[in-house]
């Protein structure tokens, strides 16, 4: 079945990240076991910051949540200042009451990196699933680290980073190249998520937005797998719909 997917465009990025903060902050107060899947980069830093606001203005509490990390940097060790781990541990996780048990980030510096990403699997598994999972987007219409082409089956796998993907991540780098491959959890692992919410901001995510939501459905668009899923909903800001047409220009479906 497709789904047409729920589409929210909201005027700036401060608008999307607080709307992305209000959907994490109602699914707690629901359901204070969530588990959560999250994603880092540049787009969420609005949603976490504002997470980290709620809970110290108003005691909003992650201690019961589960969270998984999307993915993470192979050969990374933890304290690597690009890696996922310090980026977490910097802007949400070290900033507020998780509890450090029910905290997940793929290890991208196992010796056995196979190992490590059937662990994960068993671990989202063993948690009784995502209840929510926050995306990104990449330029590419990646997803995680699953790059155009990745199997819709995937699980949590090695995964090789596109090099467009590397150009845009070397920043992080400081001058160095980022890293080849990464572990991602895979597109069925997101899918199988009982709910997806994924976040888009800047006019360089425009094109990758519309190619997801009105071209075909094809893994060469990993984005567009969400029209396969029942429970979606894609927070903008006005510069990442621009693509959609007039349609989409407000609350509503795409
Ligand atoms: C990050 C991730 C990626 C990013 C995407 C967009 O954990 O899984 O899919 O969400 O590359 O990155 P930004 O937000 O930096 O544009």
């Amino acid at each position: 079945m497709r789904a047409a997917l729920r589409t929210r465009v909201l005027t700036d990025y401060e608008a999307m990240s607080a709307a992305a903060a209000d959907v994490v902050a109602s699914k707690l107060r629901e359901k204070p076991h969530a588990v959560f899947m999250i994603p880092t980069g540049t787009t969420p830093l609005g949603m976490y910051r504002g997470l980290v606001e709620r809970h110290e203005r108003e005691g909003l509490s992650f201690a019961l949540a589960t969270f998984f990390n999307l993915d993470e940097y192979l050969g990374l060790p933890p304290d690597h200042p690009a890696s996922y781990h310090v980026y977490m541990r910097e802007n949400f996780y070290g900033l507020v009451d998780v509890d450090p048990g029910r905290v997940h980030v793929p290890d991208g510096a196992a010796p056995d990196p196979e190992a490590e990403c059937e662990r994960y699997e068993r671990a989202i598994r063993a948690a009784g699933g995502v209840d929510l999972c926050v995306l990104g987007i990449g330029r590419n219409g990646h997803i995680g680290f699953n790059e155009p082409g990745a199997s819709f089956d995937s699980r949590t796998r090695v995964v090789r980073l596109a090099e467009s993907t590397r150009r845009v991540n070397a920043t992080d780098f400081e001058g160095e190249r980022a890293p080849e491959r990464a572990i991602s959890v895979g597109m069925r692992t997101i899918s199988d998520s009982r709910e997806v919410l994924l976040l888009a901001s800047g006019t360089n995510k425009a094109r990758a937005v519309a190619a997801a939501v009105g071209g075909e459905v094809s893994e060469e668009v990993p984005a567009s797998a969400l029209r396969l899923h029942p429970n979606v909903t894609l927070l903008l800001d006005r510069d990442a719909a621009s693509d959609l047409g007039g349609s989409a220009s407000k609350e509503g479906r795409a």
